[in-house]
């Protein structure tokens, strides 16, 4: 929020501006993805608007990222089958055997959303009950075309369309036809539930739960590298600058 600079001056006394953090069990820099801003992203739309239950099927694209971990630990914590969409093998084995995902399916080997969809029906043999959308497009087809009657999809991001390009929906019937719950949302306006997920995403990191990786550029002159990396899947986990 301090634009991208080494140095910014803040008032102290606005609600949030500033926060003292304890780095004695949770490393700094988490408190800038799993502990921070993303991480509660992630509880917000797990928790208030998807609210699982036990023994359902959560799906989440971009799940390598800083959004999509954070969301693997809150979900397998309530006892879901939690599913991963992700580009490339690499991410899609992280996911698996660090970030706990049951399993999670590379989209880059499908051409289409029909494709991405059969692969999806594999791994969520009982559909999908809860969706955590970071990306639209093809992958938001996908997705919908597995949702349960009744499913709840959170709408966090449409990262696909950041550069200006339409993002269509192929198929928004489906809402209709699976009688969706379809909501978007924007963390900073959600600040009542900061406390209570920072606090569960404090412990899940503390106790090992969640050990989200990150990828960090050296340099205020290495950001805007960095910020178009993202766009192009080429961060690794949180996507940090370091200044000094
Ligand atoms: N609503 C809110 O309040 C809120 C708050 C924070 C973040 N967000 C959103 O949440 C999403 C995730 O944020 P994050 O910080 O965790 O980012 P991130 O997942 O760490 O990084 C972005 C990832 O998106 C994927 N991606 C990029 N371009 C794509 C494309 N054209 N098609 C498919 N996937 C693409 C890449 O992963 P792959 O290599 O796996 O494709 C990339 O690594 C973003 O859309 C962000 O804008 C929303």
């Amino acid at each position: 929020m301090g634009g991208w600079q080494q140095y910014s001056v803040v008032n102290g006394n606005e609600p949030g501006a500033l926060r003292q953090v304890d780095t004695r069990q949770i490393p700094l820099s988490a408190y800038l993805g799993a502990v921070g801003m993303p991480g509660v992203t992630a509880w917000y739309g797990l928790v208030k608007i998807i609210e699982p239950k036990k023994g359902e099927t959560m799906l989440v694209s971009a799940a390598t990222g800083a959004v999509g971990s954070a969301f693997a630990a809150l979900s397998r914590a309530r006892g879901c089958r939690t599913v991963g969409i992700a580009g490339g093998p690499e991410k899609c084995s992280y996911a698996v055997n660090e970030l706990g995902f049951d399993a999670c399916i590379d989209y880059k080997r499908h051409p289409n959303a029909g494709s991405l969809s059969k692969a999806l029906k594999e791994v969520c043999p009982n559909g999908v009950d809860g969706h955590f959308e970071n990306v639209g497009g093809m992958v938001l087809d996908a997705a919908l075309s597995r949702m349960n009657p009744f499913g709840r999809i959170a709408v966090c991001g449409m990262i696909a369309g950041y550069n200006g390009a339409p993002l269509p929906l192929t198929y928004p019937a489906l809402i209709l036809v699976s009688r969706l719950k379809v909501q978007g949302f924007i963390v900073t306006e959600q600040m009542q539930v900061w406390p209570e997920a920072l606090a569960e995403l404090g412990t899940l990191v503390a106790t090992g739960k969640l050990r989200a990786r990150e990828s960090i550029a050296e340099g205020i002159e290495s950001a805007p590298a960095a910020f178009l990396g993202l766009l192009k899947g080429q961060n690794f986990g949180k996507q940090l600058v370091k200044l000094i």
